[in-house]
């Protein structure tokens, strides 16, 4: 595979993924089962995982998209904006928001207030992964994957400067990759 030059290490391999996906999507159906949730993925980085995510709920769920502002290469770039609005209208439902990744925790909690401000009636947060050493802001998500230490990860949906969303797995890049780009 092309990118295998540059991968240092796998964290999380496709088949650990597509389990995970099937014991949340489990959980998800237990506890949605009276109300079904609309799910909201931020793009682009939950894509990869909703898509194995949805196949595991069973009920009649729907799904939209927002995307906010995140990251430029490794570090956070100040506030989060939204760059495309939901097409859906939340009053009154119950929102299970879809995350790559938890870092600092300012993604989701200014999406799930937003969410809250617009009239929806609950906000949920499932993740793939999250990274708790590194949160700044005190939030939880409901559902999580894989818990991962204070890496900057890629693959299945995350990306270093747009690349490397397409692998399969979660990994981490070897140190000179990120030298390259700064050159
Ligand atoms: P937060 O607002 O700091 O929690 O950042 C969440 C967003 O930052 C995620 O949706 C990702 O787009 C991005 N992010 C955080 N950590 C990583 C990482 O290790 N790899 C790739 N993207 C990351």
């Amino acid at each position: 595979m092309w990118a295998e030059k540059d991968i240092k290490k796998v964290l999380v391999s496709e088949e650990q993924i597509c389990n995970r996906a099937k014991e949340l999507g489990a959980q998800i159906t237990e506890d949605y089962a009276s109300k079904p949730p609309l799910l909201v993925a931020l793009l682009r980085g939950s894509v990869p995982f909703l898509a194995e995510l949805i196949k595991h709920i069973d009920l009649d769920i729907q799904y939209d998209f927002m995307d906010v502002s995140s990251y430029e290469g490794t570090e956070s770039i100040g506030d989060i904006k939204i760059i495309k609005d939901l097409d859906t209208s939340v009053k009154g439902l119950d929102i299970l928001l879809v995350e790559d990744i938890v870092d600092t925790g300012r993604t989701i909690r200014t999406v799930c207030e937003t969410l809250l401000h617009k009239g929806a009636s609950s906000v949920k947060v499932v993740t793939l992964l999250d990274k708790p050493s590194r949160r700044i802001v005190d939030v939880k998500a409901d559902y999580v994957g894989f818990e991962v230490a204070n890496e900057f990860v890629i693959g299945y949906g995350m990306d270093f400067d747009q690349k490397y969303r397409c692998l399969p797995y979660i990994g981490v890049l070897k140190d000179e990759c990120y030298q390259n780009i700064e050159e």
